[in-house]
């Protein structure tokens, strides 16, 4: 049977998401209309260490999260007492950094006793779809594919998932910065090989298209990776200048290929009418047009939030808490950061 999906009276969320190195906070109503997405970056501090270093990112939360809470609140034209939930993300992510947002929403819930809900990420990743696409409701399948994940879903109700495949090694997101490091393009990759790749030619090079023995919906990308760096020890060795554009975008296509049609044989096999994207990954122009594509050409629907609600950002987390929240869900104050959060588990 499915979930009423509607309160009387407007349901309105704080969200707060610090699972790794964007500090965010957003006010959301009903699930679907964001009032504010506040999102405060450490990019350009982490590109000096070519990745993102745990405790550089917990400090610099610790600092920044009273004023992006602050303005989120303000963004939205709300103050703390029109929440009816404090949302915040609890996993999975890196401990140091999950522990600020989560102690932060403790504190504001303990402090004004409006309920809590702990959110997990990729639920989050998944609902930014609801906020992009209003009309959009379970059953449909989503690819979750980010810097720390990459999982095919199900999403059979709001907040009822089955994992028909995930990675076994790097994650896509992962595959593509430690690709990008060693083209010389630098930290974050995956926006940089996306455009460098514009200038390239994806066929130039036959990088494998990795797959999983006895598992058809499962992902590897390591062996993939692992064969580009191949590729530029050999081209070294043999003297032969390399095209940074050539290899970017060969090395893209074959994740785009993997993705695409892991993603349209669970379309086939379950027979799916709708098909959405979600995560950093998610805002990749290649893999976007071509998953938009392969839908079209089987009927099916298909679905990708704005590059905005791809990468972190605590708009999802509101709308993934509403689902949460009317179906009773409330977290205690002995809420607790869990960095390795498997979706489904509580
Ligand atoms: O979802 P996200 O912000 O954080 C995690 O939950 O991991 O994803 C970040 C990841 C990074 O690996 C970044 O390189 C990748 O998303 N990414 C992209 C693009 N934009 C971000 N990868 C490929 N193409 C892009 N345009
Ligand atoms: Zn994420």
């Amino acid at each position: 049977m499915k979930m009423k999906d509607t309160m009387d009276k407007d349901i309105t969320i704080l969200a707060i998401e610090s699972s790794c190195d964007e500090t965010a906070a957003s006010v959301v109503v009903n699930g679907r209309d964001v009032l504010s997405n506040v999102i405060s970056s450490q990019i350009d501090i982490h590109t000096l260490y070519g990745g993102v270093v745990p405790e550089i990112a917990s400090r610099k939360h610790t600092e920044r999260i009273n004023q992006v809470v602050k303005k989120g609140l303000s963004e939205a034209g709300k103050t703390l007492q029109d929440m009816d939930a404090i949302a915040v993300t609890y996993g999975p992510g890196l401990v140091g950094p999950l522990l600020i947002g989560v102690s932060e929403a403790k504190a504001l819930s303990f402090a004004t006793g409006i309920p809590l809900i702990g959110v997990h990420h990729i639920e989050g990743h998944i609902s930014a779809n609801y906020i992009a696409n209003k009309d959009l409701e379970p059953p449909f399948a989503c690819l979750v594919v980010s810097g720390g994940h990459t999982h095919l879903v199900l999403v059979k109700d709001y907040g009822e998932y089955e994992i028909l495949g995930r990675t076994q090694d790097d994650a896509a997101g992962e595959a593509f910065d430690k690709v990008a490091r060693e083209i010389g393009l630098g930290y974050p990759g995956g926006p940089k090989i996306d455009k460098v790749s514009k200038e390239g030619n994806p066929a130039a090079i036959d990088f494998p298209r990795g797959k999983v023995a006895g598992s058809r919906y499962d992902f590897s990308f390591s062996g993939m990776k692992s064969s580009v760096l191949n590729y530029l020890n050999t081209c070294k060795m043999k003297n032969i200048e390399i095209s940074v554009p050539d290899v970017a975008a060969s090395f893209q296509q074959a994740v785009v290929d993997v993705l695409v049609s892991h993603a349209m044989w669970a379309v086939e096999e379950f027979h799916l009418t709708k098909f959405a994207l979600a995560g950093g990954v998610a805002s990749n122009t290649a893999l976007r047009a071509a998953m938009e594509k392969a839908c079209a050409e089987r009927g099916v629907e298909f679905f990708c939030p704005p590059p905005i609600l791809c990468t972190d950002n605590a708009a999802m987390i509101g709308s993934a808490a509403y689902y949460e929240y009317i179906k009773g869900v409330r977290s205690g104050l002995d809420l607790n950061a869990k960095p390795g959060l498997r979706l489904g588990e509580r």
